[in-house]
């Protein structure tokens, strides 16, 4: 049974949604400017907990290799730290809704030509290039309506270069409700599942495969 706070953000976001997407887009980046403005809003830098879920996400990967690489969702870039440590030859693309945290991640990750922050939104942003690498950790669950969940679905497998791998990490057991979308997606096969029920705040790490080559 989900708890009190967990459905007051179900609801405000799911509330949320009932916007046009782009109306939920223009609410939803004041909402994250206004979240980020103390840095690290979710101590995403700092907190232990942190830090291991971006360990054994990184140790569920399929073996690569991976040249190019995009993490939705990326806050202030800390994920986006390891992976441009673990695969240092690829190319990577944050993207976010909110333009002050991308100014930091900016800071964090060294802009050395191969990692770039671009400003979107997940609902709308469709640039066209593939990957073979694509996160989406603890963003889908603002999206709210069923209706938004598939078109996330839709774009984050859109981004998926042929035998591609997505990666979706959410709190579990919420994140059965949340990686079922990407379930009922056509084009994505699920590779695995490992579910953390012991963390103090339990996570799910799902992976998928475009189905071509699953
Ligand atoms: C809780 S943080 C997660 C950061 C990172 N993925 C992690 O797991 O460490 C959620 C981030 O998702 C971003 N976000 C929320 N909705 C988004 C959307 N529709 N498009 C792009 N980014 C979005 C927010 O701005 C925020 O920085």
């Amino acid at each position: 049974m989900p708890r009190l706070p967990e459905l007051m953000h179900r609801a405000l976001f799911r509330a949320l949604s009932l916007l046009s997407a782009k109306g939920q887009g223009l609410v939803l980046r004041r909402y994250f400017d206004w979240r980020h403005r103390v840095p690290d809003p979710w101590r995403l830098a700092t907190d232990d907990y942190e830090q291991q879920k971006y360990l054994v996400t990184l140790k569920h990967l399929p073996p690569g290799p991976y040249r190019r690489i995009i993490e939705v969702g990326c806050s202030e870039g800390v994920f986006t730290l390891a992976l441009a440590a673990a695969y240092p030859e690829a190319e990577i693309v944050g993207v976010d809704l909110s333009e002050r945290a991308l100014t930091r991640a900016r800071a964090r990750v060294p802009q050395n030509g191969h990692v770039r922050f671009v400003r979107a939104d997940l609902l709308s942003h469709r640039p066209g290039d593939r990957f073979d690498l694509v996160f989406c950790s603890e963003t889908l669950y603002y999206l709210g309506r069923e209706e938004r969940l598939r078109l996330a679905s839709s774009r984050l497998s859109e981004l998926l270069a042929p035998g591609g791998v997505l990666v979706a990490v959410h709190p579990w057991p919420e994140s059965d409700r949340l990686h079922g979308f990407l379930d009922a997606h056509g084009s994505l096969a699920r590779l695995s599942e490992q579910v953390y029920a012991s963390s103090p705040r339990p996570f799910a790490i799902t992976v998928y495969r475009t189905r071509a080559a699953a």
